[in-house]
């Protein structure tokens, strides 16, 4: 059987294979299922036992002789694949561009039309004290004013809470600065609150607090209705409706108008047509002194609006909830807004 493996060695290095067909042809006669080496491996099993170590290398060295004569077809090698990916010329692969949250846009878009007009952007912390959230601001202890806004409560002593609205920046600012002010403040409040399409318990708001000498509830009004036009487009109509909350008197409650044609827009509306977008009123005196501001020399008014609404209202958005799932279906929407 050596005999026969060191003829085809020597039949093999004379074999010059040029073209595919020459390499397939030579590849099923030496290494095919019915080829020379699978015959020889079969008769390898009665070769005697002391030939068995020599004719077992032979074979070995005769596969390898087979495996390397055939032709290499580089074109589907990994080596030519690594090489592919790094062909310079090949178009490169592009960033994914992210989006800005809608209620960020929204954010942003209030706060440089107020901006603007002077207000100045500041910022409260997210966790206050019953002082600045509630006592500070008229809410008189055990008055059930205070369940207006459900609250989320973390300690007794010290009485810490997640603040409930931004009006609690008002106070702050109102502490450390004299007036004039014009304050704009963004942030995040929490309630505590069952969820719905309609509410949430955590969401945003921009408080507005202006203040100085001879501020008056017409400056209150015109200021909503250049922003809301300014905002919401020339056409818009905005209403005020009487209303109350301890910090500001007389207090109202601005709507602009939203549509009743569906039934989204009798959801979003309660079937009024007015979408509720914001609380304003003439800071009471009683605030301004708390916060040792003379309300014999000044006065002031204040607002503040849900960013939730508005961005619903802005991009026609039926249900809160969708702000908070994080659904890139959703978000995607929002790219280049
Ligand atoms: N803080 C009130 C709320 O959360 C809104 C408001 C702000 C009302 C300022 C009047 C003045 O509902």
């Amino acid at each position: 059987m050596l005999e026969i493996i060191e003829e085809h060695l020597k039949a093999i290095s004379l074999v010059k294979i040029k073209t595919k067909e020459e390499s397939e042809s030579f590849r099923i006669s030496y290494l095919g299922k019915k080829g020379i080496l699978q015959a020889l491996f079969s008769e390898f099993k009665t070769v005697k036992p002391e030939d068995k170590k020599a004719t077992g290398a032979a074979l070995n060295t005769l596969k390898k002789a087979a495996e390397n004569a055939l032709l290499i077809d580089i074109s589907d090698t990994k080596i030519n694949k690594n090489h592919n990916q790094e062909d310079y010329t090949r178009p490169g692969y592009s960033n994914l561009p992210g989006a800005q949250h809608p209620i960020s846009l929204v954010r942003n878009e209030i706060v440089k039309i107020f901006e603007r007009m002077g207000f100045v952007t500041t910022e409260g912390p997210e966790i206050e004290d019953d002082w600045h959230n509630f006592s500070a601001l008229n809410f008189p202890l055990e008055h059930p004013a205070r369940d207006m806004q459900d609250t989320f409560f973390l300690s007794k002593d010290p009485d810490w809470a997640l603040r409930t609205h931004t009006s609690s920046v008002q106070v702050r600012t109102m502490e450390e600065q004299t007036p004039p002010i014009r304050i704009i403040a963004p942030g995040r409040v929490f309630r505590n609150e069952a969820i719905s399409s309609r509410s949430h318990c955590v969401f945003h708001q921009v408080e507005g607090l202006y203040i100085d000498k001879g501020v008056s509830f017409a400056d209150l009004k015109q200021t909503l209705l250049a922003f809301s036009k300014s905002f919401f487009g020339e056409k818009t109509e905005i209403r005020l409706r009487p209303s109350y909350f301890p910090f500001t008197e007389p207090s109202a409650e601005m709507d602009i108008w939203w549509g009743l044609e569906n039934e989204v827009d009798h959801r979003m509306t309660k079937g009024t047509g007015w979408l509720e977008i914001m609380g304003c009123g003439m800071v009471d005196p009683a605030v301004l002194e708390s916060c040792g501001i003379d309300s014999k020399e000044f006065t002031g008014f204040a607002f503040g609006m849900g960013i939730e609404r508005i961005a619903m209202q802005r991009f026609q958005i039926p249900d809160i909830r969708a702000f908070y799932e994080n659904d890139l279906r959703f978000l995607a929407n929002f790219k280049g807004a």
